[in-house]
């Protein structure tokens, strides 16, 4: 395997060559590794230096070249575990490890095996495509921290609507808030995985990406810890000739009608219902971020940003396609943001889209915002 060095933070490390003809590059060589998710492992370096309190020791379930172990060491400073099942990943990470010179157990075994036998502080499962068959593991395994990472965004948003059936037992939909819908659906997954524990789980800083959904968790102890849990769970209502939805918690979705056009609202879930991220970790994370050696740096600051800005409401609406319903042109986000929060509701952008707003106004607060932007 021919090899290149590669610096992500302020950490060295060989990655295999690829063949850049390939569609996919990072799937061309024989241990995987892809530089486009660069800012998926700065967010978790920064998470892990600033998150308290800080991780006893961490296992990176899924190595590969074990870069996210690597830097997860080199750049915090917390014991790390790094474990593969491919022959081959193991060999590379071996000589990363020793490159890199930081004291890190390196094993060879199936994540789910390894992860029904001992548990870590934080665990780390970053699969290929879904982590639907690693979490219930992962929810064993991890003493406070989970982190989980999934790449099949088109089962989680709607667009392959059996796969995400199957993965999921949840009914996504193709909605223009799929990114959010993805996100939700991801997290309700995980926290009924973790809560048939006796297990409860406090969203601390997840976000969703044009090609992945990241989730950095906590998790508590107690059946108290899991009922709570279990009532953030619920669906969106959605309504299937208008842009009219609302939120229902419980496990069973309720029968409603469009209060607009009287149809029957169609449920989407089960989604979280709750808040996704911790504010005041995120504070602490935008402060940190100047003094870190990141090559995401400036992505990062925005994301994070826009999170600590965004509403916690379950879906949000895009307004290019709201003013397309109403047959008027958009007109710039920040007057409509501007025209809400004139009329007294709390609105925000999403951190995922330019053209998504989020709101505690009712439908008719955006018609009127996007049809009359001059009003207020
Ligand atoms: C997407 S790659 C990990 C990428 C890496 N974390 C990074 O940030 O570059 C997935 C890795 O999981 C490993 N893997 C797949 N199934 C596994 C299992 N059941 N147990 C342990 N490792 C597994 C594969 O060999 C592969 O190296």
């Amino acid at each position: 395997m021919d090899l290149i060095e590669v610096m992500e933070g302020s950490t060295a490390f060989f990655v295999p060559v690829q063949d850049a003809q390939t569609s996919f590059p990072p799937g061309s060589a024989a241990v995987f590794f892809n530089r486009k998710m660069e800012l998926n492992r700065d967010a978790t370096v920064l998470f892990c230096s600033c998150v308290e309190p800080t991780p006893k020791d961490y296992l990176d379930a899924m190595g590969a070249t074990g870069v996210r172990g690597l830097r997860v060491a080199h750049e915090c400073g917390i014991p790390v575990t790094i474990n593969d099942r491919d022959l081959r990943a193991i060999e590379l990470i071996q000589k990363n490890i020793e490159y890199t010179g930081c004291a890190i157990e390196l094993l060879h075994r199936d994540a789910r095996a390894l992860l029904s036998e001992r548990q870590f502080d934080a665990v780390d499962l970053d699969p290929f495509g879904t982590p639907a068959p690693f979490v219930d593991a992962g929810a064993r395994g991890a003493r406070r921290y989970l982190f989980v990472t999934a790449t099949d965004t088109a089962p989680l948003c709607g667009a392959h609507l059996k796969a995400g059936m199957r993965r999921y037992f949840a009914r996504p939909m193709n909605t223009e808030y799929h990114a959010e819908v993805g996100l939700r659906t991801l997290l309700s997954f995980v926290a009924r995985e973790v809560i048939k524990y006796d297990r409860g789980v406090e969203p601390l800083f997840c976000c969703s990406r044009e090609h992945f959904f990241r989730l950095h968790l906590r998790l508590k102890d107690g059946a108290r810890a899991a009922d709570q849990t279990l009532a953030r769970i619920g669906y969106v209502l959605q309504c299937p000739k208008c842009p009219y939805r609302e939120e229902s918690p419980g496990m069973i979705p309720e029968r409603t009608i469009c209060p607009h056009c009287n149809a029957p609202l169609e449920p989407i879930g089960p989604l979280w219902l709750g808040a996704i991220n911790d504010h005041a970790l995120l504070a602490r994370m935008q402060e940190r971020l100047d003094a870190m050696e990141l090559g995401t740096k400036k992505e990062l600051d925005k994301l994070i940003a826009l999170c600590t800005e965004e509403l916690d409401t379950s879906s949000y609406y895009d307004y290019h396609v709201f003013a397309q319903w109403l047959k008027v042109s958009p007109p710039e986000i920040g007057v409509v943001l501007e025209q809400l929060h004139e009329a007294g509701y709390a609105a925000s952008r999403v951190h995922y889209s330019g053209t998504g707003i989020k709101t505690e106004g009712p439908l008719i607060s955006m018609i009127d915002a996007i049809r009359n932007p001059t009003m207020f």
